[in-house]
């Protein structure tokens, strides 16, 4: 009875320690688990156009946050034979300026000590911006070739294999972030290409006006700018290098007379935003683009065209090419009329604010005239 009842006790004791290591074990994967779910932030909540010094600075409080083990980092990037510092994070931001020479090359992830002093060639030029580690996790980050590193320094403690493999999954993840960004910028390249060829289609159909769609382009864009408005660059840049191209389907008597345009002509042009949606709407993921150019003509008053849309209705990148479109158009000359002096412009700007034009737009558009010196005093 008594040795039954001892093994029973045994038995309940074994049981007991299991439970408790199986409540840990739980523990542990309710935390790597919620540590995963972090970081799938960074593959759901960045946008592919941030700055790579603000992903950068984005991933390496990520790791800090997740990783107890790791103080402080920075990332490398590869430049030719130098690797410029794109972000730091417990280290002097006056990195920011330095690049480094490597001694070596890492093609796995590597636990190194005194990895600033032994592996840069150039530290002591560095060293007083560097806060310098004993132990430091070099991971290499790959697109078609070496990016660069995500150098993640470290506390003295032992670095679990669970808090590695995290590691490895976010870094995976950043490389993966950044091939994604070199084919959308290559994606873009060709977008950019390809509107330039369209646009330099428009000059040669209508020379009168050559240079025109270009510098309303690099207005355009510049304005977007200046008011912070960096998400809309890319579609800006597009409508705007495109926002003439409905004149390819105006006959050329009509666009070159130099004579006074009759109705039925002024009408024909008239419909050049409307022949412009038509046509860039026919690529694939154009449809915004074609309705940025469709409404360029509008007017904040309502008495624009094609749709007669007011103030707000109007997009707000129809509204931008709207302005600077009217200050190219009103400073060169045309084959029926002589161009305006850059203050006359700008006075016709000023009066027609709220009118034509939307008045913060017209607003900032005047700031950057004169910031930018094109005109003396108005
Ligand atoms: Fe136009």
């Amino acid at each position: 009875m008594d040795k039954n009842y001892e093994e029973l006790k045994a038995l309940k004791k074994e049981l007991e320690e299991a439970y408790e290591q199986l409540e840990i074990s739980y523990k542990e994967l309710e935390e790597i688990n919620s540590k995963f779910v972090r970081v799938t932030d960074l593959i759901t909540n960045i946008s592919i156009d941030i700055s790579m010094k603000n992903y950068f600075g984005k991933l390496l409080s990520y790791f800090v946050e997740l990783i107890p083990e790791i103080s402080y980092g920075c990332v490398l990037k590869k430049e030719g034979d130098f690797f410029r510092f794109v972000s730091t994070l417990g280290h002097s931001k006056k990195l920011l300026l330095d690049t480094a020479i490597l001694t070596e090359e890492f093609i796995e992830i590597k636990e190194i000590e005194n990895f600033y002093s032994t592996y840069i060639k150039n530290y002591d030029s560095l060293k007083d911006k560097i806060f310098s580690a004993h132990k430091s996790l070099v991971i290499p980050l790959k697109t078609y070739e070496l990016y660069g590193y995500i150098i993640l320094d470290l506390k003295d403690k032992i670095i679990k294999k669970v808090e590695i493999d995290l590691i490895k999954v976010m870094s995976n993840i950043a490389s993966n972030f950044l091939m994604s960004r070199e084919l959308y910028s290559q994606q873009k390249n060709f977008l950019k290409n390809t509107a330039f060829a369209f646009l330099k289609a428009v000059d040669f159909y209508d020379p009168y006006t050559k240079g025109h769609s270009e510098r309303v382009s690099y207005y355009a864009t510049t304005l977007a700018k200046i008011i912070g408005k960096e998400e809309i660059i890319n579609d800006i840049f597009l409508a705007s290098a495109l926002h003439d191209i409905g004149k390819l389907s105006i006959p050329q008597s009509i666009l070159l007379k130099k004579e006074k345009l009759t109705c039925e002509e002024l009408e024909k042009i008239k419909e050049h935003p409307v022949r412009g949606e038509e046509l860039v709407k026919t690529f694939e993921g154009f449809e915004k683009i074609g309705k940025i150019i469709r409404h360029h003509h509008e007017r904040y008053d309502g008495n624009g065209y094609p749709d007669g849309l007011i103030g707000e209705e109007i997009p707000f990148e129809s509204r931008i090419i709207t302005v600077v479109d009217a200050f190219d158009a009103m400073t060169t000359a045309r084959p029926y009329r002589n161009s305006l002096s850059i203050n006359d412009a700008i006075r016709e700007i000023i009066k027609n604010k709220g009118k034509q034009f939307d008045p913060y737009l017209a607003d900032e558009f005047i700031k950057f005239l004169k910031i930018n010196k094109f005109l003396e005093e108005v």
